[in-house]
């Protein structure tokens, strides 16, 4: 504690007729200034003396990390078949607007931001299982979260969605994204 008194506080100088005390620093402030001294040392040492890797060299790290965190194939079984009843069509219809798909890639699914979905040119593949576990991964870098909106959806509401995304193939529809000639490729599901 600052057991002085304000007449020994005050300070010799005066403006306008008022005069400063000399009060001490707030504990919390003077600790922090040294904590960042001894945070500094470390810093210092790991950073420019022991070689730590730079920003630019964390941000190539956690880039090349990225797709093995997400990327892994979540349907495991290859015969997997699209369905074809309306009950399933219509539930995914209804995914497609609750996971916010329409919102990138258009009600009519013809893509906005993302790409058009019901023509036969795709990025990353027009298979089933392609398609149900790009749904599921997403694009982050390309703005798409998992599951549209990071929601996540069981194996066969994945399913109904992409049953219904296939429902569209073919259906043209305007206003429709142009194709991106140098991504996207004609695909024939396999
Ligand atoms: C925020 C915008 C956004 C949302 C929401 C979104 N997407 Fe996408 N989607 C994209 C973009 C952008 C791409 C293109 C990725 C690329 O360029 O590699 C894409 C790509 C795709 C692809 C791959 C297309 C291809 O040509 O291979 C599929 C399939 C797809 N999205 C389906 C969906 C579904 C289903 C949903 C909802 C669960 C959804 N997307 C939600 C933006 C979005």
């Amino acid at each position: 504690m600052d057991k002085r008194t304000e007449e020994e506080k005050l300070m010799e100088h005066e403006y306008d007729g008022i005069r400063e005390l000399d009060n001490y620093m707030p504990r919390w402030y003077v600790l922090a200034l040294y904590a960042s001294f001894i945070f500094c040392v470390g810093y210092l040492i790991y950073y420019h003396v022991m070689g730590g890797p730079t920003q630019e060299q964390e941000y190539e790290m956690e880039i090349a990390a990225a797709p093995k965190a997400v990327k892994q194939d979540i349907v495991t079984d290859t015969a997997l078949k699209p369905l074809t009843d309306a009950a399933s069509i219509d539930a995914g219809g209804k995914l497609f607007v609750a996971h916010t798909c329409s919102a990138c890639h258009s009600a009519n699914l013809g893509g906005l931001v993302g790409p058009n979905l019901t023509d036969e040119f795709w990025i990353h593949g027009c298979d089933y299982k392609a398609v149900m576990t790009n749904v599921s991964t997403g694009f982050p870098q390309k703005g798409m979260m998992p599951y549209g909106n990071s929601k996540p959806m069981n194996q066969i509401e994945l399913q109904q969605l992409v049953s219904f995304i296939f429902s569209k193939k073919g259906s043209n529809p305007t206003p429709a994204k142009a194709i991106d000639k140098v991504r996207e490729v004609k695909c024939v599901a396999k």
